[in-house]
């Protein structure tokens, strides 16, 4: 029997080419008045920004656009000094993870005392955030939808997690069109993290049938499209796949957390600034293959998903396509293969693997982890050792 407890979705989804248009009518029709739009500068160089401005008229807004990759507390704390300058009772965001991570902090901020570091766990906020619009560029990390923001910690090195059904944006807008002026590489590190977020999905502890089917869904999506997105970056048709199936898995994992890949990953942003993306393509081979021992069945639908000819093949390797599979994938769209590409090496590796010991991600990955298998997965992926088993 399938049993599991609830499967949630707090925001409300539009999605389609042009949505982005629908901006002006939540604004009317819920009488916001200030407006805090977030972002950062490379989405600012892309003039985008202005289709948002277009869609607030006359009303009073401010632009906060010093967003980092691997957003700190210290955006969290300069956003807020805006938001409050202008009194704003609505925040867009429009961005990737980034822009939305700081503007669902900020949200929380405004209407809860202290730093966002007060908050790291789950439901600890105890006001209701300021209403988020939430406007993704990236078909990455679907954080239009989930109810986790990410920040840096600086002082600590630190990704801390605050986590709630309150956090989640209120609405969001899905617009391919906004992915059209992502560059090749960014399509491609964001892309093959939204492919890693299905992943973990589906083979997490806590899956369940809808998860898993909007996990499949967007394994599908993901594999079949990324490359002509990264490679042909005004192909709209790989472009709505691929958007859409960054959504499907955010829908999908928000209900099921992740796993090894992105407890890994945190550290490494946090330590050497190493992009979301690329930490995780980087890692995610290492962790399926060592998952793939505990559930090899998981490993054999992923293979199928991404279209793999599985005729005559045994169960365990057909758990080993999936893993070359994405291998392939992320070789062929140009992401580096080892973390040492990014001055990460072994003088932190105690560090790293505490802090990723204490991501929740940890409990719900499939196959039980402990302090040695952490030390063994990032030792494979700075050295770029082959893909074997631990
Ligand atoms: N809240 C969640 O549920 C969740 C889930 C996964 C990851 N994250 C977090 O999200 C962050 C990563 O977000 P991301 O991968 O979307 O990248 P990002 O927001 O850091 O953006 C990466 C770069 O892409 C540029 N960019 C974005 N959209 C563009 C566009 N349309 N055209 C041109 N340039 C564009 C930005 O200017 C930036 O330089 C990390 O901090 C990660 O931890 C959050
Ligand atoms: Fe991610």
């Amino acid at each position: 029997m399938n049993q599991f407890g609830s499967f949630k979705n707090p925001t409300q989804i539009t999605y389609g080419s042009g949505v982005i248009q629908q901006l002006r009518s939540i604004i009317e029709d819920q009488d916001f008045k200030n407006i805090l739009i977030i972002t950062d500068q490379g989405i600012r160089k892309t003039g985008l920004i202005e289709r948002v401005i277009s869609q607030i008229g006359n009303l009073n807004y401010a632009i906060f656009d010093e967003t980092q990759p691997n957003p700190t507390v210290t955006n969290c704390e300069d956003a807020l000094r805006t938001l409050k300058q202008i009194h704003a009772d609505v925040v867009v965001a429009m961005g990737g993870g980034s822009s939305i991570d700081v503007a669902k902090a900020v949200c929380a901020l405004a209407t809860n005392e202290g730093s966002i570091i007060d908050y790291e766990g789950i439901d600890k906020c105890p006001n209701d955030p300021l209403p988020l619009i939430a406007i993704p560029t990236t078909a990455g990390t679907a954080s239009e939808v989930t109810t986790f923001t990410v920040i840096t910690d600086e002082e600590r090195q630190y990704k801390l997690t605050v986590g709630g059904i309150k956090l989640a944006p209120k609405w969001a807008l899905v617009d391919p069109e906004v992915t059209k002026t992502l560059p090749p590489h960014i399509t491609a590190s964001t892309g093959l993290d939204a492919l890693v977020h299905a992943v973990e999905s589906y083979t997490s502890k806590m899956a369940n049938p809808i998860s898993k089917a909007l996990a499949r869904e967007s394994i599908r999506k993901i594999s079949s499209n990324l490359r002509q997105a990264v490679y042909s970056g005004d192909n709209m048709v790989a472009r709505d796949h691929m958007i859409m199936g960054s959504l499907l898995a955010g829908l999908a994992f928000n209900n099921t957390r992740l796993g090894n890949c992105h407890a890994l990953s945190h550290p490494v942003s946090a330590i050497y600034g190493v992009p979301h993306g690329v930490a995780n393509s980087i890692l995610i081979p290492h962790v399926m293959k060592f998952n793939s021992y505990a559930v090899p069945e998981l490993f054999s639908d992923i293979a199928e998903d991404m279209g793999e000819n599985l005729d005559g093949l045994s169960l365990m390797e057909r758990a080993e396509t999936a893993v070359n599979a994405v291998k392939r994938l992320s070789e062929d769209i140009g992401i580096p293969t080892t973390l040492s590409d990014f001055n990460v090496d072994e003088s932190r590796l105690d560090q790293m693997t505490r802090d990723a010991l204490l991501s929740g991600n940890i409990a719900v990955n499939p196959r039980t982890t402990t302090y040695e298998d952490v030390i063994e997965l990032y030792k494979k992926s700075i050295g770029g050792v082959k893909v074997e088993a631990i």
